[in-house]
């Protein structure tokens, strides 16, 4: 064989070969795009469960996380994983209504739940995998509930009983029953993307809003917001969900693999989110920018009582029975407020 055919052999054949080995070895790219900053309870986990894929499966898979809606805003975000755009999300539970699931807003149901301890009987339990199955026939599979915590109340004028927020403006994720639940309470609410609540808090056009505080602290909203008033007067937690096409398509070992990592990022981000609230509300009043007040017992009584009604006006909408068991579970009684 002459030299130059035998070097031509070798080149076309490094050619192919190389491309075709550099292709075996290409992760699975999973794409993660959320709303909120990296150090909140959301943030820090999905990092962890990135960096626990990467390990877990050797490098197989790579999670790409997107924080801080650099990727998409809330509504995109689900159109995004149903086209297969990205491949995992983890919205808050407030925001699965306009995709047709309304099941999960009974989570925004006012006082619904006193403390972690009573959640975790419905997110963790039978109640809570039965809702995650609700999203295959909208071709999502959901993995786990990851928390955030309990919202209060900010506003530029001072909130102390209901009748303060007669009137105001307030930001309100998409959900039907924190529509009723402003309303119940004389308030006008506003359906707004998270991303755009700082500047619309700042500019005014709208007056408040109600947040958990890590949410509150890390996007700067108590800048822009006078009163903080600790209502603690609903969830807000998040459902950590991929595209079930992509979700199925990946081979078995990887995707229990997944599983595993998601495990562990469910037990972290219950574990960070409690420490954030609390150290990010330590952060709030140290700032001086924005006045904190805890309610007395007889202003939480009187938020419950206004309250109480959203459970009866959405209980249609909901579901009577899955409202029956989430009650079963948590002892909960609207009608004994
Ligand atoms: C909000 O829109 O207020 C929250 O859902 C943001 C988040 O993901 O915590």
């Amino acid at each position: 064989m002459k030299i130059s055919t035998l070097l031509f052999g070798l080149v076309a054949g490094a050619l192919t070969v190389v491309p075709l080995a550099a292709i075996a070895q290409q992760p699975i790219v999973i794409k993660f795009s959320h709303v909120v900053a990296l150090n909140t309870p959301k943030g820090q986990a999905a990092e962890f469960f990135a960096k626990r894929a990467a390990e877990l499966t050797k490098g197989k898979v790579k999670v790409e996380v997107y924080a801080n809606s650099t990727l998409y805003k809330d509504k995109e975000e689900m159109e995004a994983l149903q086209l297969g755009a990205v491949q995992m999300l983890a919205p808050s539970l407030a925001k699965f209504g306009p995709l047709g699931v309304k099941e999960f807003e009974l989570f925004d149901l006012p006082y619904i739940f006193d403390n972690y301890a009573e959640l975790h009987k419905v997110t963790q339990g039978a109640v809570g995998q039965s809702l995650l199955k609700k999203l295959e026939p909208k071709g999502i599979v959901g993995l786990a509930f990851w928390d955030n915590g309990f919202k209060s109340f900010s506003a530029n004028t001072a909130i102390k009983m209901p009748a303060d927020l007669k009137g105001k403006k307030m930001r309100i994720q998409s959900s039907k029953v924190l529509e009723e639940q402003m309303r119940s309470l004389g308030a006008l609410p506003q359906v707004m993307a998270f991303s755009e609540v700082y500047q619309a808090l700042q500019t005014g056009v709208v007056d408040g809003t109600e947040n958990p505080i890590s949410n509150l602290y890390t996007q700067k909203m108590y800048e822009v917001q006078k009163y903080l008033t600790l209502t603690e007067h609903g969830y807000l937690g998040y459902a950590v969900i991929v595209n079930k096409k992509f979700w199925e398509g990946l081979p078995g070992d990887v995707r229990g693999q997944l599983e595993t990592a998601m495990k562990e990022a469910t037990v972290y981000a219950n574990k960070v989110a409690k420490e954030d609230n609390d150290k990010d509300l330590e952060s709030v009043k140290k700032s001086g920018k924005t006045q904190v007040t805890v309610p007395t017992a007889e202003e939480r009584l009187a938020f419950k009582k206004a309250l109480a009604p959203v459970h009866v006006k959405m209980e249609s909408r909901i579901g009577k029975d899955l409202l029956q068991a989430v009650y079963k579970e948590t002892g909960f009684d609207p009608n004994k407020l």
